[in-house]
This record gives structure tokens, C-alpha cells and sequence, in this order.
């Protein structure tokens, strides 16, 4: 029984207020805060195994595709539940590569709300996927074909609006995709302006995969309980990467790095975690809801964090961190999370700080649309319940009347 059941209960069972005409006594009712434990429906897009700490995507184990898988690959097995063969994979490459160029009403808009000093980029990677929703025909139709098409629109066109908004805040100009490049080479080429290096377009590419689905998390479900009301796929999109900014989901990655940069050397490491402690204050890229273990993106994420010799100062204060907060609270299930190396990553690849959330949305969108098209097949819209503790039948008095 959690601690919220034992807290209605006890309310309850005063029998105070109305409530005691209303029940019969004794109620026991139970609240899964956060809905933890619930089943929200069957999927085969993937599965989150907490207690080994395994993330699987239809079959494979997810540190397989992303040594060996492009992102496109792992979209398409997502999306199909098959790796796709070379013919499937050339005409899924071709029909994205065709829709990576962004209207220029999308540039125009984000040029003209873009305050460099207080919008937040995922706020306007927000707001750029509800104007490309506008912008588009049939939005309504929720046929798997319709859905199909615009879900391969975002994932194609989210890099190019990323990137645009990275170049835009530098005050320079957007560069137009180039379509004789992989997905993610396009993304780093558009971002930077330049055919860009090996080791970059392999980081990127792990990370992506490693981003790009995993489970029945926040956004997810966002996604989900917007399109279950069958609503267009922008709208699922756009809630989506609403649940995604928040700091206890996709926007740690950026508190973590703001916070290497304020522990500034490994020697201040102790002092932090025991400030931390003793304010009781979480400490973030650790702890997740069904990880009580090692989060397997974590360890793949070190790995080639750990690669990176310009980030070497940065990489052994998160190494020595995670060993500190483990030591402490590992026996409480508490371990790094994909958000804990990440951002060490993105920091070398260019990105600034507060983009680095866009590309896990730009990456997540595949999972986005493969458990949506999923869950169209058998589709019912959301509707939980929640406990009502106010009272019944006040009376109602007059304006001039209330104190
Ligand atoms: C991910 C997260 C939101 C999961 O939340 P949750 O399943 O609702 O877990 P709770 O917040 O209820 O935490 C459960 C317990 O673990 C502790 N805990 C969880 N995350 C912690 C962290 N990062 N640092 C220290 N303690 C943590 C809580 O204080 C709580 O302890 P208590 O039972 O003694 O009160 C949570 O771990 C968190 O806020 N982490 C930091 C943000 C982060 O990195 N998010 C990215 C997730 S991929």
C-alpha cells in the first residue's frame, strides 16, 4: 500500500465534511501518485527492464543497434518491427531526405518571436511543430497512412529546425539540408555549416538510438493520451515536447551540465553531494522511475564520454560523482541516467547548453510515432480518475456578501 493510500484513507475515515453521507464506511481507495505501476496498454515498440537494466527495441537490445544501426534504421524498426531490408531502407531514407527542408514560414516565425535572451529552445521547437502542423493538409485524418506521413515529416524536418535555431541565436543564417548526407551527418552539417568529422557523426548517431524510445515514460504518454482523443499527430507532438522540457525528464540534461560547471573540479565533488544531502535536494541525471539499477544508456553514454579529450575535465567530474552518489544512495536504486552523460556529448559536438533537450526530442520523435501508430489499432481515449476531498453542497453567497 503507498503512503498517498494510507493518507486518503486516513481522511476518510475521520468522517469529516460531506464525505460521510456520500460513502459507506469504511473506503479504502488507492493512489498511485505519478501512476506508478500502471498498465496503460501491450506494446512490442520496446521494454524498459528496471531490475537488470536492459532496454530492448522490438527484439534488440539497445546498445547493439547503436553500435551497429544508423538512426534511420532504428526509426524504421520502431516504426515497422523489422530491420529494414536494403530496398525498405532506401525508400524510407528517400521519402525523409524529401522532407527536411522547413517551410519559410516556420524560419520567418522563429526569427521574429526568437528572443536570444529569454526563449527557451525548446519552447520554440515547440511552437516550430505546431506551426508545421498548420501548415499541413489533412491533419485530421488519423489513417496509419496519414499518420505515417506526417510522423516521417517530423522526423525529417525536427534536425533542420533544431539546427536552424541554433544558427539563428549566433545571428547566422540557416544552412539549407543537403541530401546526399545520412540524417544525422545532415543535422551536424546544418548546425555547423560544414561536412562534419567521423567521431561527431558516430557520438550524434549513438546518442540518437539510445534517445529514441523507452517505454511508457512522460512524453509518451502525453503523446499518447493527446492522440487517443484522436487529435492530430502535431498536437501529440507539441504536448510532447512540453513533458519533455521538464527538468525531472528530458531537461535534466541540461541541469546536469549547469551543475559540473558550478562543482568547476573533482575536489569540490564531496562537498557537493554532502550539501546535497543535507538540503535533501535530488541530484539530477540520477534516479529513475523503473531503473534501480545502472541505466544501460548511461554506461554506453560514458563510454564514449570518456573518449573525448577536450571534455576530459568535465568527464572526470561526472566520474567521480557518479562513483560518490552511487556509494551513497545505490542501495537505494539510485544510478546514473541517460541524462547524466549526455550532455558531454553534446557540449563537444557544438551544441549550447539549452539545446540540448531539442535532440532528445528530435531523437524520441521515432518512439513518439511508433507507439502512437501502435496504439491506434486498438485506440481508447485515457480517462483515469482522481479522488475528490472537497466538500458537497456549499452554500453559495453573494459577492458583496463574502468575506
Ligand atoms: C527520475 C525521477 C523523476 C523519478 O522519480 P520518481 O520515480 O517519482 O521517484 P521519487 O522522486 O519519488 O524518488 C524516490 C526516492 O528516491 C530519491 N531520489 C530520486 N531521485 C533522486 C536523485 N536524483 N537524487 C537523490 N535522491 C533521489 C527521492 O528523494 C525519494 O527518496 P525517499 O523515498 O527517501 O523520499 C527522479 O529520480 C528524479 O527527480 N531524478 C532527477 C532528475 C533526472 O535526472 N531526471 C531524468 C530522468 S531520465
Amino acid at each position: 500500500m503507498s503512503k498517498e493510500t494510507t493518507i486518503v484513507s486516513q481522511q476518510l475515515s475521520t468522517k469529516e465534511g460531506a464525505f460521510t453521507a456520500e460513502f459507506e464506511w469504511p473506503v479504502t481507495l488507492a493512489i498511485d501518485k505519478g501512476l506508478d505501476g500502471a498498465v496503460t496498454n501491450k506494446s512490442k515498440v520496446g521494454y524498459v527492464d528496471g531490475d537488470k537494466g536492459r532496454l530492448i527495441y522490438q527484439g534488440y537490445p539497445v546498445e547493439t543497434l547503436a553500435e551497429n544501426a544508423n538512426y534511420e534504421e532504428v526509426a524504421y524498426l520502431l516504426i515497422f518491427g523489422k530491420l529494414p531490408n536494403e530496398a525498405e531502407y532506401a525508400e524510407f531514407d528517400s521519402k525523409l531526405k524529401a522532407q527536411r527542408k522547413m517551410p519559410i514560414e516556420v524560419v520567418k516565425i522563429m526569427d521574429i518571436i526568437y528572443d536570444h535572451k529569454h526563449s527557451h529552445p525548446m519552447s520554440l521547437l515547440r511552437t516550430a511543430v505546431s506551426v508545421l502542423g498548420v501548415l499541413q493538409k489533412n491533419v485530421m485524418d488519423t489513417s496509419r497512412e496519414n499518420e505515417l506521413r506526417m510522423g516521417m515529416h517530423l522526423i525529417a524536418s525536427m534536425p533542420t529546425v533544431i539546427a536552424a535555431l541554433h544558427r539563428l541565436r549566433l545571428g547566422l543564417k540557416p544552412v539549407e539540408p543537403d541530401i546526399t548526407l545520412s540524417h544525422v551527418e545532415n543535422f551536424l552539417y546544418m548546425l555547423h555549416g560544414k561536412k562534419p568529422a567521423a567521431l561527431d557523426v558516430k557520438l550524434l548517431e549513438i546518442s540518437m538510438i539510445l534517445h529514441a524510445d523507452h517505454g511508457m515514460n512522460a512524453s509518451t504518454l502525453t503523446a499518447m493520451a493527446t492522440s487517443a482523443s484522436l487529435s492530430d499527430l502535431y498536437s501529440s507532438i507539441v504536448g510532447a515536447i512540453g513533458s519533455l522540457k521538464g527538468p525531472l525528464h528530458g531537461g535534466a540534461n541540461e541541469v546536469v551540465l549547469q551543475e559540473f560547471l558550478k562543482i568547476k573540479s573533482i575536489a569540490h565533488v564531496t562537498e557537493y553531494v554532502a550539501g546535497k544531502v543535507a538540503k535533501k535536494e535530488k541530484i539530477m541525471g540520477f534516479g529513475h522511475r523503473i531503473y534501480k539499477t545502472y541505466d544501460p544508456r548511461a554506461a554506453v553514454m560514458k563510454k564514449y564520454a570518456s573518449k573525448l579529450k577536450e571534455e576530459v575535465e568535465m568527464f572526470k567530474i561526472a566520474e567521480v560523482l557518479d562513483k560518490e552518489v552511487v556509494a551513497k544512495y545505490g542501495s537505494k536504486g539510485i544510478y546514473p541516467n541517460v541524462d547524466f552523460y549526455s550532455g558531454i556529448i553534446y557540449k563537444h559536438l557544438g551544441f549550447e547548453t539549452n539545446f540540448f533537450t531539442t535532440i532528445f526530442a528530435a531523437a524520441r520523435i521515432s518512439g513518439w510515432l511508433a507507439r502512437i501508430l501502435e496504439y491506434r489499432a486498438e485506440n481508447r481515449i485515457f480517462r483515469p480518475r482522481d479522488v475528490y476531498i472537497g466538500e458537497f453542497n456549499k452554500e453559495f453567497v453573494e459577492r458583496k456578501k463574502r468575506v
